[in-house]
């Protein structure tokens, strides 16, 4: 692509490392049990250090000239990395990342009243501030748990009949593969790849007894199986939910790069192969570039999104796209999306994806059809007690609002309310106590 263009900076997506011990439920996808291995810090330790050669590194056509190369300056990154049932391995992914980016370095060093120059630990060592983003507050980086819409979807995909005849194909394959997993019942739906994967990886006597072609043929299956829960026809549709919650981090690094009061230029978040599907749909990545179409659970460890943000000569605002497979290549390649033939202008992918993103935890109960849990049970008590304390002001419209009941329609008609009366309930809270019985009278005259 035309390189006429200056790069203003990096949003980074980038897939954990080499893990073990690893079951997710294929229904809710809610994963428990894994840890990272020393392979799985190594992969993104490298890619780290890829990353610097690329974009911290002044003989590199895309230098980050304007950020500080060796002594972090926090105020021009934003980290965040998933803490959810994979948390523990996303996170030291994020840890040993930024270690191959922002290596120690003996500049990083204080010098004390006394004249004596300490260096940090390690030669060094920078400790880089990472946000943990938790799925019980944040919904942003594993926004297909505890979704029933979502559990929904995947399982109209597993009694589709295009899955059921994959099933039914694949049968007899499926059938040869339990004495290899300790007879773990295996099946299409319980798609058993990423067992097969860890063992075919770290288990020598595993590696020995399972043919090759074995671990091809699940991976295939891995592929179609988690391409069709994880994706949509539509871009704001549910499958999408992974890509559609992490979006507003995509669009706000956008926004904090192009932003020339805002010193960050490098915007990067840890999260599992899930949103990656979702976005590869969602830009068309997969439909325009047949390589990206398989990608499935089989892109490698430590695989990488690197979003460009460009000024052309003009002025205008543009995206690269670009991915790398994990260790599997060694350089990243660019993308076009969107249908486009080069860069993609930033407002064709505002326009294109920002009405599909998931922007808060209310959006997120909405879509999800959730009461209860990841923060709903109280934003729907909190708009429960608003009504209820006010039902006396605003009935008989508030009245009719509690005899409806919790239907996901209303629900939202119950956040605009709670809006509102959060509104009124802020005024009276900063007022004296007097000033208050006069507010609440003049609401009621
Ligand atoms: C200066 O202070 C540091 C920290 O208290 C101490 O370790 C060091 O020995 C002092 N240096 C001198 C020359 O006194
Ligand atoms: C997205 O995935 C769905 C399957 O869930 C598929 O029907 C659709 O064509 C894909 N869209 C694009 C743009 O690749
Ligand atoms: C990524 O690499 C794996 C093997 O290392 C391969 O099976 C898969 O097809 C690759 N995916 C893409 C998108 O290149």
């Amino acid at each position: 692509m035309s390189d006429d263009s200056t790069l203003l900076g990096v949003v980074i997506l980038t897939r954990h490392g080499d893990r073990q011990g690893f079951y997710q439920d294929p229904d809710s996808y809610t994963a428990s049990g894994t840890v990272i291995t020393p392979l799985g810090t190594v992969q993104e330790y490298q890619l780290g250090q890829k990353l610097r050669s690329l974009y911290l590194n002044a003989s590199s056509p895309t230098d980050l000239a304007g950020m500080s190369h060796d002594v972090v300056n926090a105020s021009q990154i934003s980290v965040s990395a998933d803490a959810g049932g994979e948390g523990g391995v996303i996170f030291d992914s994020a840890v040993s990342l930024m270690q191959g980016l922002f290596p120690n370095t003996t500049s990083y060093n204080t010098t004390l009243a006394n004249g004596t120059t300490v260096v940090g630990p390690l030669g060094g060592y920078q400790y880089i501030p990472i946000e943990s983003v938790e799925p019980d507050n944040d919904i942003s980086l594993e926004g297909w748990t505890s979704c029933s819409a979502f559990s929904d979807w995947t399982y109209e995909f597993y009694n589709s009949s295009a899955f059921q005849q994959k099933a039914s194909e694949n049968a007899d394959f499926l059938g040869q593969l339990p004495p290899y997993l300790d007879g773990r019942p295996v099946s299409l739906e319980n798609m058993i790849f990423d067992f097969m994967n860890v063992n075919w990886i770290h288990n020598e006597e595993f590696a020995d007894a399972v043919p090759e072609e074995y671990l091809a043929q699940a991976r295939a299956l891995a592929n179609y199986h988690e391409y069709g829960v994880f994706t949509s026809p539509e871009v704001d549709g549910i499958g999408n939910i992974a890509g559609r919650t992490v979006l507003p981090i995509i669009l706000e690094g956008f926004a904090s790069i192009i932003d020339s009061s805002d010193p960050t230029q490098l915007v990067y978040t840890g999260v599992s192969y899930k949103p990656f599907l979702s976005l590869f749909n969602m830009t068309q990545a997969a439909e325009m570039h047949s390589n990206l179409e398989a990608i499935g659970k089989t892109m490698d460890y430590a695989a990488s999104v690197v979003f460009e943000v460009r000024e052309t000569s003009d002025g205008d605002h543009v995206l690269r796209f670009n991915f790398k497979n994990g260790t599997s290549e060694d350089e990243f390649t660019s993308y076009p999306i969107l249908g486009q033939d080069g860069d993609v202008p930033l407002s064709t992918f505002i326009d294109r994806l920002a009405p599909a993103a998931i922007n808060s935890t209310a959006d997120w109960c909405q879509a999800c059809g959730n009461t209860k849990d990841r923060g709903c049970a109280a934003l729907t008590k909190a708009a429960n007690d608003a009504i209820a304390a006010h039902s006396d002001t605003i009935s008989p419209v508030g009245a009719g609002f509690l005899g409806a009941g919790l239907t996901i329609v209303v629900m939202l008609a119950m956040f605009g309310v709670l809006l509102f009366m959060g509104v009124l309930t802020f005024g009276r809270r900063t007022a004296s106590r007097k000033q208050k019985e006069t507010s609440s009278v003049d609401v009621k005259a």
